[in-house]
């Protein structure tokens, strides 16, 4: 008589090892969202599903890599899998073809190029020496990088990538701000102008400026151009921790994270400067919240340290630095994507 085997069960490991092993992945996954958008694979899938072979083809990219590539973005949820070999997008990965609303695309070139990935690379480093490691490997801090003539295309893939954070944010400043009576609004750094241009949208009777460097400031004038708002815009190319424009409105949108307590002083004194008593500013920044619950405010503070130097801030922190430079704190409330803004008046 032979004996039925007892079916033998695999142990289940540990639900921390599971959770573990799924964080260990995370730099993998940025890296193969970059393979998929490098290799264009987005683009190539726009009209219709298509073979590895047919996306290497295109693409003269290995066959067998292309493949391998297509079914990790498939099992991510980038690419879906049409059965036949052929593989089509989902709408997560439109999200990573350019010119699409709520395009991701330039954000992740960013987060995976040179100037921030190769900080990360020496990320236990920031942390010992308490510093970003950019000029390791950069040589220079990282706004001096983008504004060399050479890295151009990567300033204009950075300021992109502000414009695709800030679509997530500016509708809800804009619907919950209170800006009645401002007549001129400067966006502190503002990039490509999002913010500013938004609320001019809004308020046909605001005037507006960007102050950003002088190479970034063209991205804004081109902006306020696109959006028909030329004739009550100005493009300012400049230094905050120099002078900041005169107006009633001062912006300062992922501004402050950027930099030291000692830096953010200089610019908020300088807006103050340029404000006049009941002047207001907009800050808008994520906020660290309560210690030990699951903040992105804490983990892109991580990325502040290592890259640009910069810190994220509790509210606490924040009325710190406005306390010092002639700003009092009012209305603070969420506008999305893990974003709060916080209503500043001129005392
Ligand atoms: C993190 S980005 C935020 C851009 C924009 N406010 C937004 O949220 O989309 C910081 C901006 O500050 C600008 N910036 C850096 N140093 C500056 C300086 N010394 N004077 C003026 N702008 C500066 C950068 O060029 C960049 O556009």
């Amino acid at each position: 008589m032979t004996e039925t085997p007892t079916p033998v069960t695999a142990p289940e490991p540990p639900a921390d090892v599971v959770q573990l092993m799924n964080m260990l992945t995370g730099g993998a996954v940025v890296q193969i969202l970059h393979a998929v958008v490098r290799l264009n694979v987005v683009d190539h899938l726009a009209d219709g599903p298509r073979t590895a072979k047919e996306v290497a083809g295109r693409e003269d990219s290995h066959e067998g890599a292309t493949y391998r590539l297509m079914r990790a973005a498939a099992s991510l949820g980038v690419l879906s899998y049409e059965g036949d070999g052929r593989f089509g997008l989902t709408g997560r990965g439109q999200l990573l073809r350019a010119g699409v609303p709520g395009s991701l695309r330039s954000l992740l070139l960013i987060q995976a190029g040179p100037s921030h990935w190769g900080p990360w690379g020496l990320f236990p480093e920031a942390v010992r020496e308490g510093a970003s490691q950019v000029r390791k490997v950069l040589g220079e801090d990282i706004f001096d990088y983008y504004g060399r003539p050479e890295n151009a295309e990567t300033a204009r893939v950075f300021a992109d990538a502000m414009s695709d954070m800030s679509a997530l944010v500016t509708h809800g400043v804009a619907a919950r701000a209170d800006v009645r009576g401002a007549t001129t609004a400067v966006d502190v750094g503002g990039a490509d102008g999002h913010l500013v241009l938004t609320l001019m949208e809004a308020d046909p009777a605001l005037r507006g400026r960007v102050l950003d460097l002088p190479h970034a400031v063209e991205g804004a004038i081109k902006e306020a151009e696109r959006r028909g708002l030329s004739d009550r815009f100005t493009g300012v190319g400049g230094d905050f921790f120099t002078e900041v424009p005169a107006g009633d409105l001062h912006l300062l949108k992922t501004v402050l994270h950027d930099w030291d307590d000692e830096r953010c002083t200089r610019i908020l004194s300088n807006c103050r400067a340029a404000s006049r008593e009941g002047g207001r500013a907009l800050v808008v920044e994520t906020i660290v919240g309560e210690l030990g619950k699951p903040d992105f405010a804490a983990l892109s503070d991580m990325a502040m340290l290592c890259v640009t130097g910069g810190v994220e801030r509790d509210l606490n922190e924040f009325d710190a630095l406005f306390a010092a430079t002639g700003w009092r704190r009012g209305r603070t409330y969420p506008v999305g994507g893990g974003y709060s803004c916080m209503e500043l008046e001129a005392v």
